[in-house]
C-alpha cells in the first residue's frame, strides 16, 4: 500500500463521511465471499474456523452498507454447488447461518434492515427455513438496507426455473411470446425486486462469477481483492466503493457522449482528499 493510500485508509470516518454525500454510490454491491477455507489453512486451523471468522466480516459489512446508505447489499453464502461439499461443512455452514440470523435479528431490525433470500431455499435444513422465514417477516416493513443471502443459489437455476414459469403461463395465455421483452425476464427471477447489481466484489483473487447473478450482472462492476473474506471489513469495503465512485461505466457508449458536466464536478475521491488536509 503507498502511504497516500494508507492516508485514506486510516480515516475511516471521513471515508465514510465522503461516501455518504457522494452521488456515486453504488446502490446495489453484491458481494462473493470467498477465500474462508484458505484463510483458516494459512493458520493451520480446520476450514470450518475461517467460516466462522467470516461472520465477523458479514456483521462487519452490512453495517458498514447500511451507514453509507447503500441500498441493496446481496451476500453469496452459499451457492447450489456448495452442496456438493463435504457433509460436515455443510452441516456447519448451515449451524452458522442459524445462529447469525437468530444472534442479529433483533439488531437488523432495530437498524432498519430488511432481509430477503434468493435461492433454491426449500432444500435447506428445516430448521434454517424457520428462523430465515421469521427473519424476512419480521424485517419486511423495513426500508433501510435490503440485506439479501443468496442460499443454495444458483444463477442458472434461477434462469431456468425463470423459464418455467414463463413457458407455462404462455401456456395459460397469461403472456404472449411477442410480449416477452428483457424486462419481462427479469420480472420473472427471484431478483425482481432488486435493481442490477452496480457493483460485485470478489474476495479472495478469484477472477470468475461461480454461477453468481449471471443475468443481472450485465453491465456490473467487477471488483476483485487478494484479500480473503475473514480480513475484509469496513474499511475493504470503503475501499472497494470509492474505487467504483471512480469509474467511469459507458454502458456501451462513448466517453464523450457521457457529458461534460459530470467531468466538472471535483470526484470524490478529490473530495476525500480535501476533506483529509
Ligand atoms: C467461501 O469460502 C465460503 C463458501 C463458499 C461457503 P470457501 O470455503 O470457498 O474458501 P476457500 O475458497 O476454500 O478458501
Ligand atoms: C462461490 O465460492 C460461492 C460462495 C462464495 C458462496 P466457491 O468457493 O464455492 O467458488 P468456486 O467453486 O471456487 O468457483
Ligand atoms: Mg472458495
Amino acid at each position: 500500500m503507498s502511504w497516500s493510500d494508507e492516508l485514506v485508509s486510516s480515516d475511516i470516518e471521513h471515508m465514510r463521511q465522503v461516501l455518504r454525500g457522494s452521488q456515486r454510490l453504488p446502490r446495489h454491491v453484491a458481494a462473493i465471499m470467498d477465500g474462508n477455507g484458505r484463510w483458516a489453512e494459512l493458520r493451520s486451523m480446520p476450514r470450518f474456523e475461517g467460516h466462522r471468522a467470516g461472520m465477523e466480516s458479514v456483521r462487519s459489512v452490512v453495517k458498514a452498507c447500511s451507514q453509507v446508505g447503500v441500498q441493496y447489499l446481496t451476500l453469496y453464502a452459499f451457492s447450489i454447488e456448495n452442496w456438493k461439499r463435504p457433509a460436515p461443512e455443510v452441516r456447519f455452514l448451515m449451524s452458522l447461518l442459524e445462529s447469525y440470523l437468530k444472534k442479529e435479528l433483533d439488531e437488523l431490525h432495530e437498524n432498519n434492515v430488511r432481509i430477503r433470500t434468493i435461492g433454491k431455499t426449500n432444500a435447506l435444513p428445516r430448521v434454517v427455513e424457520k428462523v430465515l422465514q421469521k427473519a424476512i417477516e419480521r424485517t419486511s416493513g423495513n426500508d433501510g438496507l435490503t440485506l439479501t443471502l443468496a442460499l443454495s443459489y444458483g444463477a442458472r437455476w434461477d434462469i431456468q426455473r425463470a423459464m418455467q414459469v414463463i413457458a407455462l403461463d404462455v401456456r395459460r395465455g397469461k403472456l404472449s411470446p411477442e410480449d416477452l421483452t428483457e424486462s419481462t425476464i427479469s420480472e420473472y427471477l427471484q431478483t425482481s425486486y432488486m435493481p442490477d447489481p452496480d457493483l460485485i466484489i470478489r474476495t479472495s483473487g478469484e477472477i470468475r462469477l461461480s454461477n453468481f447473478l449471471l443475468w443481472e450482472a450485465a453491465y456490473a462492476e467487477l471488483f476483485v481483492t487478494e484479500t480473503l473474506w475473514p480480513d475484509f471489513r469496513d474499511v475493504d469495503l470503503y475501499n472497494a466503493l470509492l474505487d467504483f465512485t471512480q469509474r467511469e461505466r459507458r454502458f456501451g457508449k462513448t466517453s464523450a457522449q457521457l457529458g461534460a458536466a459530470a467531468k466538472t464536478k471535483p470526484s470524490t475521491m478529490e473530495r476525500l482528499r480535501n476533506a483529509l488536509k
